[in-house]
């Protein structure tokens, strides 16, 4: 009987997750803790939002009287930790909401798992802790920490709170950093979808600066498998790299979505550069594929494809979003089944 609490469930990565494994089985039951800030969308849960196995409990991470009112009654046994702030953009605008989710949001979380005695806690991080390379190299586990932007210095703020109740009260979490991910109900602030949706809208794609940084891309689901391959197999204490193993320059991205999506590259505009860019991040997942047997299994070229034409079928979700429809959701079709709140 495996019962796991998830946290930013109803965000791109933690949507896909909670319908993966309510699809395989593994888990007897689910309960689905998110705030629905702007970037969390309970249409992101088509599908299992009437789950019998599936909770959805509406908190905020870093409130924790309210955090523990919403799970009062409610078993879990592992701790699956996706909620954050995840934009580097607005993180650079304004960096209070970054501290108070990803820095105390997490320190909530760890307390509350411990007093639970939870057996397992997965802390979702990100390849951005390590800062940036230069042409050569990869981010490996022993890569010095040296985060570049307000939103990667939260990260690894949460990572290093994490290893704290490691060594502190032996909790047994694990932590993975990933590289960026790309597929479908990715929020269309992100470079792909963003790409994805303009060029659907014929409006310009705005490439930060001179558009040769370097990302390693991966599909959600290699990213989601590779979270369960810890969760199941991984060592507590440990930290896993996932990543893709597919190197791209931006834009060499956003030209193969003009190619797909047949529309011109003058479309394309240079824009002033994100301050801080980090110029190049790429993954070395030698120790999740070796210890854990994970490896990456969607080729980049197949997975844009699938995810392009996911965007063209799935126009109404980001339009919804685009002109802040999607907001009006909970409200209308979910708030009164939980009682309001
Ligand atoms: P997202 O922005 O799409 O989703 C974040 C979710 O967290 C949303 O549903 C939001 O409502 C929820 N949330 C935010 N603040 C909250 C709070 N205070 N309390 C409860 N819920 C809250 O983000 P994502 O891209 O799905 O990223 C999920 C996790 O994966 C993050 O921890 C991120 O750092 C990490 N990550 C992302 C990528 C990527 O490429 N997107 C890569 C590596 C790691
Ligand atoms: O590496 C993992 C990280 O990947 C995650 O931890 C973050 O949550 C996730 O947002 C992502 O961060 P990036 O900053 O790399 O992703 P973003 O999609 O914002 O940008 C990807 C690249 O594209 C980056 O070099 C900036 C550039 N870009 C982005 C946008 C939104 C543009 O050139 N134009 C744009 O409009």
């Amino acid at each position: 009987m495996t019962s796991i609490l998830v946290t930013g469930g109803a965000g791109f990565i933690g949507s896909n997750y909670v319908r993966r494994i309510l699809a395989s089985g593994v888990a007897d039951s689910v309960v689905n803790l998110d705030a629905l800030t702007y970037s969390g969308n309970l249409e992101n849960l088509d599908g299992v939002l009437d789950d019998p196995r599936h909770r959805f409990v509406k908190a905020d991470i870093a409130d924790a009287p309210g955090v523990d009112s919403a799970l009062g009654g409610i078993d879990f046994d592992q701790v699956v930790h996706f909620a954050a702030e995840s934009h580097v953009d607005r993180s650079i605008e304004d960096a209070g909401a970054f501290l108070r989710t990803n820095v105390l949001g997490t320190q909530v979380l760890l307390d509350l798992a411990r007093r639970r005695g939870v057996t397992r806690f997965v802390h979702v991080s990100t390849d951005e802790v390590y800062g940036a390379l230069g042409p050569t190299g990869l981010f490996s586990e022993t890569t010095p920490l040296s985060p570049n932007s307000p939103y990667a210095a939260s990260k690894a703020a949460s990572d290093l709170l994490v290893r704290a109740a490691i060594h502190t009260h032996g909790f047994p979490a694990l932590i993975t950093r990933c590289s960026n991910n790309y597929g479908p109900y990715q929020f269309p602030e992100k470079l792909i979808p963003l790409m994805v949706s303009n060029a659907l809208e014929d409006r310009p794609l705005p490439v930060y600066g001179d558009g040769m940084q370097v990302r390693d891309w991966i599909h959600v689901n290699d990213h989601c498998d590779g979270i369960e391959a810890v969760r199941q197999r991984g060592r507590v204490g440990e930290v896993y790299n996932l990543g893709g193993g597919n190197e791209r320059a931006n834009i060499q991205v956003v030209k193969a979505i003009l190619a797909a999506t047949s529309k011109p590259e003058s479309l394309i505009r240079y824009v002033a550069d994100r301050l801080g860019h980090d110029r190049r991040y790429a993954i070395d997942a030698t120790k999740a594929e070796t210890e854990l047997g994970w490896s990456p299994l969607v080729s980049f070229e197949a997975g844009l494809a699938q995810t392009i034409d996911w965007y063209i079928s799935n126009r109404r979700w980001w339009e919804r979003i685009k002109s802040g429809a999607y907001l009006e959701f909970y409200a209308r079709h979910y708030a009164a089944r939980l009682g309001g709140n």
